[in-house]
């Protein structure tokens, strides 16, 4: 496989989907086929055959369009036109539209001008939607492979390296660490027994779905990723770590690495060049803590996934104690367009410090929940009301929870305050890795913060005292305000074990696990005091309270 080869497929693919006048595109991503959209697919299909129409109507599978909340979701002519909540009895009155223009059901009509569809950017997301997600030719249609061909025939390892630092990209696991830093880390390190790249798409955030669908929509994106990295910091062999509760992005995976093996983008000599490059995928049995770099190298190592202390970084000693480059599926997703667009173009996204975009899941009391892609910098403002059409049935804004467990919850006043890094963390949260979740008044954040910490008590791995009984005591104090019978003195306790957590704790799980405390403590620390003091939840959310002087 060289580059003409390349071309000639890319050239083949675009004629073969040349010659039909009208394209519907069904949704074939995890969400939309919960809701049945295979059966949409193949209600359009037998449809289209029906009327004769196979030579000027194709149907296609492609990956998720991003409105989660209201799919199945059908696209046609450029997503000008959208369908929403599709069953496969609407097959004819789509076709119907499509092809003859005739109106279609307004409960079906989904608008495809909402904000929520044009006010994105994207870099991630571009063939989510666009491409048949099990299909290599549909990839190199739209380009793919055409980085990891220029980076491994015109580019040395150094100068890929120096475009990804150009480009500031930082990683979109959580952390927010320069990837060019990274990369050049690990290719500096000796190698001796080899070097190791790892996809972390364990994804274990309460409510993040990010990773999870551009694996399922896009997934022959993140082996292009994979390998160029590969590439650049001389690793032959890589790993893809994703936990088992996504089936469906394995199968894809796995068949996406047999189909590029195949055409010789990745395996020996890929591309016909000397690079080799293998990839495996392996499963995580789904929890939270083997997303945490080393206790995901040690999971894939066959032990007990428990995270150790840094340093030695895995960038000098990771898999089997090799140079080891470990990044997330969001941050490999951007290095085919920054090797093919130059660093410069993507620095000159987003803001000083975060650049590009960033894919958030927004989740919560929004009216339009699902995928967004966002240039950094824009106002929470602009997500929360722009894009997700503000808040349902005339209720209140409260707050945005951003950054999952390890995040915290940022209230009105920080409303038109610019989504990056620095301001994110300047408010008490973080980026973390994109879930967003609005909450309005009917939401009580004594509660919330208490549903974090259930979380992070569960998830602890136990390694270490201060998170494993440290996150089960502040939990017990969250449920003593929760259901009225805390005092004073249990708050003064929740913070100081919080502060305890936060700097003995051996990895981020533990370090982290306070952060929705220390923020709702800090912007609604009324609502804490009512709980104590008045024994009430001004939210209704929490357990009836008791009569004051119950319980102690
Ligand atoms: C408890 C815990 C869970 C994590 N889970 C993930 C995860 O699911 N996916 C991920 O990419 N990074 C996760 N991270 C961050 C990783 O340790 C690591 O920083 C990241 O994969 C590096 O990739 P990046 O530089 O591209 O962000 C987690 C960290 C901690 C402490
Ligand atoms: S319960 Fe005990 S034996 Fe089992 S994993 Fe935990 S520490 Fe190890
Ligand atoms: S901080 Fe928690 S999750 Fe991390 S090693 Fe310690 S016990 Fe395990």
């Amino acid at each position: 496989m060289n580059q003409e080869d390349l071309k000639e497929i890319a050239e083949k693919q675009k004629e073969a989907n040349a010659p039909f006048e009208h394209n519907i595109h069904v949704c074939v991503a995890a969400s939309c086929l919960s809701s049945h959209s295979d059966q949409v697919m193949t209600a359009l299909d037998q449809e289209v055959k029906k009327r004769g129409l196979e030579q000027c109507c194709k149907v296609k599978g492609v990956g998720c369009m991003g409105l989660c909340a209201a799919g199945p979701l059908v696209s046609s002519g450029n997503n000008e036109k959208m369908f929403q909540n599709v069953t496969a009895m609407d097959a004819a009155a789509i076709v119907d539209n499509v092809v003859d223009e005739k109106p279609a059901p307004a409960a079906i009509v989904l608008d495809s001008k909402l904000p929520f569809f044009r006010g994105q950017k994207k870099i991630v997301l571009e063939n989510c939607g666009e491409i048949d997600p099990e299909k290599i030719e549909d990839y190199i249609a739209v380009g793919g492979y055409e980085a990891l061909f220029h980076a491994l025939t015109s580019m040395t390892p150094a100068q890929v390296i120096e475009q990804i630092s150009k480009s500031g990209l930082r990683g979109r696991g959580g952390a927010g660490f320069p990837t060019g830093l990274k990369w050049s880390t690990v290719a500096k390190a000796p190698g001796t027994k080899g070097k190791y790249v790892i996809c972390n798409a364990d994804e274990g955030d309460p409510g993040a779905f990010m990773d999870r669908s551009v694996l399922e929509s896009d997934p022959h994106r993140i082996l292009e990723g994979m390998a160029i990295a590969a590439y650049a910091v001389g690793a032959n062999k890589g790993y893809i770590y994703c936990r088992a509760e996504y089936p469906l992005a394995v199968k894809r995976l796995k068949d996406a690495i047999k189909q590029a093996e195949k055409l010789g983008v990745l395996g020996n000599e890929v591309c016909d060049t000397r690079f080799s490059f293998r990839v495996e995928v392996r499963l995580g049995a789904g929890a939270f803590v083997c997303g945490e770099e080393t206790a995901l190298i040690a999971s894939i190592e066959g032990n007990r996934g428990t995270p150790r202390p840094r340093p030695p970084f895995p960038a000098q000693s990771g898999l089997w104690g090799t140079p080891t480059l470990i990044n997330n599926v969001e941050t490999f997703a951007n290095i085919a367009p920054i090797v093919r667009n130059g660093g410069d173009w993507f620095a000159g996204i987003g803001t000083e410090k975060s650049k590009g975009t960033k894919v958030f899941a927004l989740a919560g009391r929004v009216t339009n929940t699902g995928l967004i892609e966002v240039p950094m910098g824009v106002s929470l403002r602009e997500i929360v009301y722009k894009l997700g059409g503000g808040i349902p049935d005339g209720r209140k804004f409260k707050a945005v929870q951003t950054g999952g467990p390890s995040g915290g919850c940022i209230p009105e006043q920080y409303l038109d305050m610019a989504v990056d890094y620095e301001s994110l963390a300047s408010v008490g949260s973080i980026m973390g890795s994109g879930g967003m979740i609005v909450m309005d008044d009917s939401s009580c954040m004594v509660d919330v913060a208490k549903y974090f910490m259930d979380f992070c008590m569960s998830e602890s791995c136990g390694k270490c005292v201060p998170c494993r009984v440290g996150t089960a005591h502040m939990y017990d104090l969250l449920a003593k305000i929760t259901n009225g019978t805390a005092s004073q003195e249990d708050l003064a306790m929740l913070e100081r074990i919080a502060e305890v957590v936060k700097f003995t704790s051996l990895c981020g799980l533990g370090q982290t696990s306070p952060n929705p405390v220390f923020s709702t403590l800090r912007y609604f620390r009324d609502e804490y005091l009512n709980h104590i003091e008045r024994k009430s939840c001004g939210a209704g959310v929490c357990s009836q309270p008791k009569a004051a002087g119950v319980g102690a």
